[in-house]
């Protein structure tokens, strides 16, 4: 279980939210296409700051949302009055969330569900959200594929660059550690300061890697009938080389 302590406090909200909505990921299209080929309501768990929940409601989906981070749906609040849109998002956890409507789809977009970093927790979600869906729905979410040449090449290392927050030029530092090689858990640290050096936020993400196989084991422990994983956002089945595992679970019909 988690408390309101989580990350995506404050600026570093607003960071995220001006930071992604410049890039073209392809997980936008797939996650808006899929919401929009269902029959019946979507449930987008651990939705941010709506980068990709305002796209569903634009396309005129019945979407709601939820978050754990207060902050961050303040940022979908405000994104959504400046585009005209009515959300309905509301502060809860993964681990522990009850709804009063059956979805058709609930999603869990961009490595979210990693932020949950034990069995009990992972598996706590996968039974909320199968109670949260009608007869036949589903649960579609994507995680990476735990890279060891990522992993040998970059983890450790501080990377440093300069990125315009705001209209004005930031510098960002990360870096991503293991921090405990036994459970497979690692950190992000993010840490960005204004052009006097002063920080703006410095924040760090504990998150879990979960390769195929334990997914594969955690939806075996859990009440979903049948799932399968494809690669890349592709539809096709995932194979080496691709770097994100996009899992479909089904409830029983
Ligand atoms: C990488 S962001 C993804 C946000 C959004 N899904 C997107 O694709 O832009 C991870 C999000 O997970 C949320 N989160 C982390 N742990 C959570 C939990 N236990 N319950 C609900 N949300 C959680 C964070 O607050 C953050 O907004």
């Amino acid at each position: 279980m988690h408390g309101e302590d989580g990350s995506y406090r404050g600026a570093r909200a607003r960071f995220y939210d001006e930071q992604l909505r410049e890039t073209d990921r392809p997980d936008v299209a797939y996650y808006r296409d899929l919401a929009t080929s269902v029959d019946g309501p979507v449930l987008e768990t651990a939705c941010g700051t709506g980068r990709i929940y305002l796209q569903l409601l634009a396309a005129g989906v019945d979407a709601d949302g939820f978050d754990l981070s207060a902050d961050a749906l303040a940022v979908l609040r405000e994104n959504a009055a400046e585009r005209g849109l009515d959300p309905a998002v509301w502060t809860a956890d993964l681990t522990d969330f009850a709804v009063d409507r059956e979805y058709a789809l609930a999603t869990c977009p961009f490595n979210a569900i990693q932020h949950l970093e034990t069995v009990d927790d992972q598996l706590a979600a996968l039974e909320s959200v199968h109670d949260a869906l009608a007869p036949g729905g589903r649960f579609v979410f994507d995680t990476f594929v735990p890279g060891f040449d990522v992993i040998c090449e970059t983890y450790g290392e501080w990377q440093e660059r300069t990125v315009a927050y705001r209209g004005v030029d930031h510098e960002l530092r990360t870096r991503t550690r293991v921090v405990d090689e036994v459970e497979q858990r690692f950190a992000v640290e993010t840490e960005l300061s204004d052009p006097d050096g002063e920080p703006v936020f410095a924040e760090t993400d504990r998150l879990s890697m979960l390769p195929k196989q334990q997914v594969e084991v955690l939806a075996r422990k859990s009440p979903f009938t049948e799932w399968s994983v494809t690669g890349d956002f592709t539809d096709e089945p995932i194979e080496d080389g691709h770097s994100i595992q996009v899992w479909e679970l089904r409830r029983e019909a």
